[in-house]
């Protein structure tokens, strides 16, 4: 087999269950180097509080120059109670946006899948969301999240003012929606944008945006617009009626964890964030679980790695070309879901419960 030197992966740990979670992918990325030769360099870094912890600083420039020299960066997650009271500077948070913003990671894909092993496992009946396969593509680097001015000032009367600045150029808007759209053409050719064109006038200009980018380049693609409001309220009504959704970064964040608990996977559900494509067609990107830290039971080996397990599998298959090594995981951890092993988050009757490091374990046992 060919040896392809210098596929650099960055693992960013971070808070939490972020450890416990990435040390399963570690692993699994270990098993490819040692059954398959794909010499795969793996290196690891400090983020978020833990990063905070050891530098005073949620990222620091070395760690962030690691990021940008890999080919994929693999994230677990950040934050915790513990840094709640921190100067904003040094929020974990801050970490993830500086990654995001400085790598320009403008396209978030969040698939919200509904696993069939657990149709019982969300809080919808079961007929309104088996087989349900929706793509959310969220704007990560602009919109209310980094415009200026923003802020808090003292106004008049002792009293404050909280600043904080939604704006959106055509260019951003139809960057990310040429990515909503070109992986339409790969799934049921359906895209629904969203926003809130009857309050915002960025709203309207990014309805206009991405109606003219479809009547340009897409005309075959079904485009349908939505406010966003009623998109929360259609995803809980009829969910299947999505294929790929497209939004800004905001509404983004609220509809695809909104999404994801519908699917009743949360621990199970994998995103990507992308750049644009360089000359040599390479994009950088980041990968990570959709949950979050969950400080409530980091350290206890009971966490679901397999969220980020399915990040690694979307890493090769979006950013390292590893297609056929990618569906290699994806079916492993379905037969391992079909065994009846369970994490204790998706537990339900009958099935057997394991802990984070047995799950990381059985998957690899079912690689090939
Ligand atoms: C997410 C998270 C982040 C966000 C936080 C941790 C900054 O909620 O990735 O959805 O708001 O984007
Ligand atoms: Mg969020």
């Amino acid at each position: 087999m060919i040896k392809v030197k210098d596929r650099k992966l960055l693992l960013l740990p971070g808070d939490g269950i972020g450890p416990e979670v990435v040390r399963e992918v570690r692993k699994i990325i270990e098993w490819f180097n040692k059954n398959k030769s794909l010499d795969f360099k793996i290196e690891e870094g400090l983020v978020g509080g833990a990063s905070y912890d050891k530098h005073k600083t949620p990222i620091t420039d070395e760690v962030f120059y690691k990021a940008l020299e890999s080919e994929a960066v693999i994230l677990g997650a950040v934050g915790g109670p513990k840094y709640d009271n921190l100067e904003f500077s040094k929020r974990p948070e801050r970490a993830l946006l500086k990654l995001r913003k400085e790598l320009k990671l403008f396209a978030n894909l969040r698939p919200a899948i509904c696993f069939k092993q657990l149709v019982d496992a969300s809080s919808l009946k079961p007929e309104i969301i088996s087989g349900l396969d929706i793509m959310i593509v969220r704007e990560l680097t602009g919109g209310i999240y980094f415009g200026e001015p923003r802020g808090i000032e003292p106004i008049e009367n002792n009293e404050r003012k909280g600043i904080n600045t939604h704006t959106y150029t055509t260019n951003e808007i139809q960057r990310v929606a040429r990515v909503a759209f070109d992986l339409a053409k790969k799934r049921k050719n359906k895209v629904t944008s969203c926003e809130k064109s009857n309050v915002m006038e960025a709203g309207i200009l990014w309805r206009e945006e991405v109606q003219s980018l479809k009547d340009k380049e897409y005309k075959k693609i079904e485009l349908e617009h939505m406010l966003a409001d009623n998109c929360a309220m259609q995803l809980l009504r009829n969910p299947k009626q999505f294929d790929v959704i497209v939004t800004d970064n905001l509404f983004g964040d609220i509809l695809s964890d909104e999404a994801a608990m519908l699917t009743g996977s949360l621990g199970l559900l994998p995103s990507a964030s992308l750049g644009a494509r360089d000359k040599n067609g390479k994009t950088r990107s980041m990968y990570e679980p959709v949950h979050g830290s969950a400080p409530d039971i980091a350290g206890k080996n009971i966490a679901n790695p397999i969220a980020t397990i399915l990040s690694l599998s979307m890493a090769l298959k979006y950013s390292l070309d590893l297609d056929k090594e990618a569906e290699q995981i994806d079916k492993a951890v379905q037969s391992v879901l079909d065994d009846g092993l369970r994490t204790k988050d998706i537990m339900s009757k009958n099935m057997k419960e394991v802990s984070t490091s047995d799950m990381g374990d059985a998957i690899i046992s079912k690689l090939k």
